[in-house]
């Protein structure tokens, strides 16, 4: 028999956080793999250990530290996620989405989710960012849906709209900042694959013709549940490697984080310049 987790469940999360936070963060942020390294711009901040939060699913993956940094980043307080945890790591989709549902509690309205992600369009290089236009949910479509199980109605609706994942808003921010500082930003759409291991040539091909731009392990469950209690999404990713659609390079996780790792300061002038724009 399948267990969900419960409101009361959620709710001893958020009562822990909500004792240490000094302010009242309306945006969180999720930094994927090899970012991590992002937290560092936030000013003054108060670290929490996953640990130290009951429930709270730790990251056994290398290049996702396990805190939650609360904080400032350019004028806006912000609870900054520096590690997540993925499907493939045998967390159940409630588990991989209980941060979201945590935020939620806590009034968090906007939510800014970042990850590594193969280049499927052929015009992508490593290093380049995507802004994720939409997703292409595989995993959940037939399957593993996060927001499968009683509905908490509470946080809300039993079949959400999903027409607008991606807040058109936000995004238009965010295509400022690149434009007015002259960066290259791509557009496009993000498919959430079940990982770990990486596609198969024909995979590739597969998720190509069917209108895939960049390829991850993540993001799609947390917006999804994002969606549903009704917060406003931005998502980047960060793209680190080429997807292998000839079958003549492989993929490995360490291109993955060093090429985050690479990425992170134009992470992070998008994302403040995101924050500089942005009126709450
Ligand atoms: N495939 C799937 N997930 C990924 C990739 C990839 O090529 N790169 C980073 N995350």
């Amino acid at each position: 028999m399948d267990t969900f987790i419960t409101l009361a469940e959620i709710e001893d999360i958020a009562q822990v956080v909500r004792q240490r936070l000094r302010t009242q963060p309306r945006i969180a942020l999720i930094l994927g793999s090899g970012l991590g390294s992002l937290a560092e711009s936030v000013s003054d901040p108060t670290v929490i250990p996953y640990g130290e939060l009951p429930g709270w699913p730790v990251s056994t993956v290398i290049g996702h530290q396990g805190k939650l940094v609360v904080g400032a980043l350019h004028n806006h307080d912000v609870i900054v996620m520096q590690g997540r945890v993925h499907y493939y790591e045998g967390y159940s989709m409630d588990q991989v989405t209980l941060p979201v549902r945590v935020m939620q509690r806590l009034g968090v309205e906007i939510l800014i989710v970042t990850n590594a992600a193969g280049a499927v369009n052929p015009e992508f290089e490593p290093g380049d960012l995507m802004l994720i236009t939409d997703h292409l949910n595989m995993i959940g479509m037939a399957g593993p849906n996060p927001l499968r199980g009683p509905n908490l109605d509470e946080l809300g609706p039993r079949f959400p709209d999903m027409s607008q994942a991606y807040d058109r808003k936000l995004a238009q921010l965010a295509r400022d900042v690149a434009q007015s500082e002259n960066m290259l930003l791509h557009e496009g759409v993000y498919v959430g694959l079940a990982g770990p291991s990486f596609e198969t040539p024909a995979d590739l091909r597969f998720l190509r013709a069917v209108g895939v731009d960049a390829v991850g392990m993540s993001t799609v469950p947390e917006v999804t549940v994002a969606r549903q209690g009704g917060q406003r999404v931005l998502g980047i990713s960060g793209i680190s490697n080429k997807a292998n659609l000839d079958g003549n390079t492989a993929t490995s996780h360490e291109e993955v984080l060093e090429a985050g790792k690479a990425m992170v300061p134009k992470f992070i002038r998008i994302i403040e310049g995101t924050l500089d724009r942005l009126e709450l």
